[in-house]
């Protein structure tokens, strides 16, 4: 498909993630520079189908790249998933000339971005923002260091008070099928157990080791699980262990969605820009249909089929140095 594009448009879609406005700005800034027009979609896909699509400027993005959340608002859109709703979408696009589009979310994003780019003639770009970080094909997603920096931060301030009480402490962090942030998250604060979708949680192990570490009185324990861990999450935890180990005095912190608030960090704000920036770069090239990635530090074009059949995958060697650091 080759084609020249002119109009174009920017939508969020799924979880939000801090950065989503420094992709937006680059977004826009980076096309009018290239004379080209650009348009903001509402709440993600919804606001395509419900045309909600307001026309940007420069200006319209000012002061917002320290800004977390996005100025596009975002949206986890059901309607879209039907032949229907997606129809509907096309024609408000068509209606406005729109040929071109950039699209920051998650994989599920992806999905949608894939489909309807097969279905219609509108070139899709899409930039990998969410917290989880569960994209094949990039080493960074927008969003996820400030998560994850945010998470390191209370999971400090967890270890003081733990540490004074002798306490173990089961920290619940983000990630519904991913453990990224609770494996970053975790080694980062010395986490004696991490537990994460990608493994089987035994709790046969998680016991014996705090068994082993009781009988050398070593009661500061903190077990950091992502909330789609299989046991259950920290509840669950809590419950079992207190069932076999009663006399240990334990505390769940579920750290919920701060973890996606909060002003971008540095990284987070510069690879959103850089993405941003090749995201218009291909509509202007006509490489289509693609996600835009970062890898050894150069920009990769991963296509959005390949993008929603890859899992990241966590290798045997991070699960080997959370054992060993957290003895
Ligand atoms: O943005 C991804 C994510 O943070 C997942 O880790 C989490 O399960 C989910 O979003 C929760 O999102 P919401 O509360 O918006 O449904």
């Amino acid at each position: 498909m080759e084609k020249k594009v002119s109009k174009i448009g920017i939508l969020c879609s799924g979880g939000d993630s801090p950065g989503m406005n420094a992709a937006i700005r680059a977004v826009v800034r980076t096309a009018i520079y290239n004379g080209l027009e650009v348009y903001g979609i509402m709440r993600g896909f919804c606001g395509m189908i419900e045309d909600d699509i307001i026309r940007m400027e420069s200006r319209s993005v000012a002061n917002i790249i320290q800004r977390g959340g996005t100025i596009l608002k975002t949206a986890r859109c059901k309607e879209f998933m039907e032949k229907e709703g997606r129809k509907k979408a096309y024609d408000n696009l068509k209606k406005r000339g729109i040929d071109g589009l950039v699209i920051v979310g998650g994989d599920g994003s992806f999905k949608g971005a894939q489909i309807f780019s097969s279905e219609y003639d509108i070139p899709c770009i899409g930039l990998p923002g969410t917290i989880d970080k569960d994209i094949a094909g990039t080493d960074f997603t927008i969003g996820f260091d400030t998560a994850v920096n945010t998470a390191v931060e209370a999971i400090d301030k967890i270890r003081d008070t733990a540490d004074s009480h002798d306490r173990l402490f089961i920290i619940e962090v983000m990630g519904r099928d991913a453990g990224y942030i609770a494996l970053h998250s975790g080694i980062a604060t010395g986490a004696e157990n991490i537990l994460i979708p990608e493994r089987k949680t035994v709790m046969d192990d998680v016991i014996k080791s705090l068994q082993e570490k009781e009988k050398r009185k070593k009661l500061v324990n903190l077990i950091v699980v992502a909330e789609g861990d299989d046991f259950g999450g920290g509840g669950e935890l809590a419950k079992h262990i207190k069932k076999i180990m009663p006399l240990l005095e334990v505390r769940v912190c579920i750290l919920g969605h701060i973890q996606r608030g909060g002003s971008p960090s540095c990284l987070d704000r510069v690879i959103a820009s850089r993405m941003g920036y090749h995201a218009v770069e291909c509509l202007l090239e006509g490489r289509f249909n693609v996600f835009v990635g970062i890898m050894n530090n150069r920009m990769h074009y991963i296509p959005l089929n390949e993008a929603v059949k890859k899992k990241q995958r966590i290798s045997e060697e991070w699960m080997n140095i959370v054992k060993i650091l957290s003895t």
